[in-house]
């Protein structure tokens, strides 16, 4: 009976084999994919993938590879990574068909045991117009301007520590994330993580996410075993037992405390402008309530897409500039030319920071050169395939243009495209208006970055701020800083030291 049962065991694995290598060698050969050039091994499994992201080096490795094989490459059996510029409208254009991939599963949070989608991991269309409508409004360029005073008193603690700490060696990449996340606390519900009046990753909330997107980012590549790695409940709670720092934990507990503080107020008038207190706003004024899960799903959200991605961002600017003296100096002389002038507050305002223009061409050089996110924006082709460089893709096949490939396209960006130089936004309108369209910095189309407008806000006024008051100079050993790249490009040892200057606000 025993050995009847072995045996059974047995043909029923080498069955399964069999089956797998069937499926295996009908994706690989498939028609529309079978000629698509790429590493043999990612033809037969996605395990070429995983293991290509492993290190942490995605976009140099993409570039590479499409330096070695073309616009089109096959990165797994079902994925095909794209550099051809003429595929940005296609795929992300507003009204597209083609859906986020499963990659995006990998980022779904938990929330009181469930699996909770939010309007970034979504792949549902129906579930991301019910989730964008409520607060889009919330996110529009006048509703941000109300924002500013909740991110006036973290500027001022940010200068204050670096006055504190003139002519140390600070660790500004260190200080930038603490600033963007503080930033991002008090702007969806009043109040600072306090990471940088604590100098410390406060609840190890930050060494929790940067886990969270590693394993993301590497375990998204597989998502065919999503069922039994992050998909899976009991994976997640596996992680939670060996005492991982589980940021989410940490943040939804934060977020509750707020919303029951917030409901506990007594006073009638509320002048609260966060995300919070808007949300609980028009539950008063429409009488639609909006369900605990859904205010928690959005205002953590913010916390999750909205820090890393602006810290990210301002590390950027500031090793750009630190490292291009010319640019520095110019930027400096256009904060100071103003600030002679009269025209700039002592914590400078977002209307003023949108009146420098070579400011604004510096944040937007910066992002183009380190754009936060720097792995592919997957997609799937929708029914019936597409063409994409003339070739045909069935209809299922993951795509996705990966902005560190894309920025770096030199009939786009011009020769000197691995070059930090603002001035090259100040050519032709046509020439500036074809580079705008192949920046994929915040995305494109429908799922664009919704909240564009607040980091830009946040970041124009911290960088003129910090450039007027003080003096930056490079104080690493290290001639560069790294970079280590799990979806998000995180970059670290942006050591600096700060000298105040006579020039003050
Ligand atoms: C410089 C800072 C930022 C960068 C570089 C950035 C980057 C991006 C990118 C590339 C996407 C598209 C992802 C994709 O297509 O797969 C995205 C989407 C998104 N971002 Fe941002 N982001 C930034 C700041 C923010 C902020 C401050 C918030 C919120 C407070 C935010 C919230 C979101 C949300 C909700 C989505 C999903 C939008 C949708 O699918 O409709 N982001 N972001």
């Amino acid at each position: 009976m025993t050995a009847l049962s072995m045996q059974h065991v047995a043909w029923l694995g080498l069955f399964g084999v069999l089956i797998w290598a069937i499926q295996t060698l009908y994706v690989s050969l498939r028609p529309g994919l079978r000629d698509l050039p790429g590493p043999w091994l990612a033809r037969y499994t996605p395990l070429w993938r995983f293991m290509f992201v492993l290190g942490g080096k995605a976009p140099e490795g993409y570039r590479k590879l499409h330096a070695e094989y073309g616009q089109m490459v096959r990165t797994a059996p079902k994925v095909v990574d794209i550099s051809d510029p003429s595929a940005i409208s296609l795929i992300y254009a507003i009204g597209s068909k083609f859906m986020k991939s499963d990659f995006y599963c990998s980022f779904d949070v938990m929330y009181q045991g469930e699996f909770m989608s939010s309007m970034f991991t979504t792949r549902s269309p129906e579930e991301h117009k019910a989730l964008k409508q409520p607060v889009a409004q919330k996110f529009s360029m006048t509703s941000i301007k109300t924002l500013e005073y909740l991110v006036d008193p973290c500027s001022e603690i940010f200068t204050a520590t670096m006055k504190e700490m003139e002519g140390q060696v600070v660790d500004l990449g260190t200080w930038l994330q603490w600033y963007a996340f503080d930033v991002i606390g008090a702007i969806t519900f009043s109040k600072r993580f306090g990471f940088m009046e604590s100098r410390k990753d406060v609840q190890n909330v930050l060494s929790g996410i940067d886990l969270g997107l590693r394993l993301g980012g590497i375990l998204g590549q597989i998502p065919m075993l999503n069922r039994f790695s992050l998909g899976s409940k009991t994976f997640r709670s596996v992680l939670c037992r060996l005492s991982l720092p589980d940021p989410i934990d940490i943040v939804t507990k934060m977020v509750s405390e707020a919303i029951k503080s917030y409901d506990a107020q007594t006073s009638t008038t509320d002048t609260r402008t966060d995300f919070l207190a808007y949300f609980r706003q028009q539950q008063k004024s429409t009488g639609k309530v909006m369900p605990d899960k859904e205010m928690m799903n959005h205002l953590t959200n913010n916390l999750l897409a909205g820090s890393d991605t602006t810290g990210i961002s301002l590390r950027a600017v500031f090793y750009y500039l630190i490292r291009n003296t010319d640019i520095y100096r110019k930027l400096q002389k256009e904060i100071d030319d103003l600030n002679d002038a009269g025209k700039l507050s002592p914590v400078i305002t977002y209307a003023e920071s949108l009146q420098m223009d070579y400011l604004q061409l510096c944040l937007k050089e910066a992002m183009r050169m380190h754009p936060g996110v720097q792995y592919p924006l997957e997609r799937v082709v929708p029914h019936g395939g597409t063409t994409i460089s003339g070739h045909f893709l069935p209809e299922g096949t993951v795509v996705g243009v990966n902005p560190a490939v894309i920025h770096r396209d030199r009939q786009i960006f011009g020769q000197d495209a691995d070059e930090f130089r603002p001035e090259r936004w100040l050519c032709d309108e046509e020439k500036a208006k074809l580079m705008g369209r192949h920046l994929l910095t915040f995305g494109a189309g429908a799922r664009t970055c919704i909240g564009k407008n607040i980091s830009i806000m946040e970041m124009g006024k911290l960088v003129p701020q910090i450039l007027r008051q003080f003096d930056l100079e490079w104080a690493s050993d290290e001639p560069e800083w790294k970079v280590e790249t799990f979806w998000f490009a995180k970059q670290t040892g942006l050591l600096v030291r700060f000298r105040e200057r006579s020039r003050n606000p």
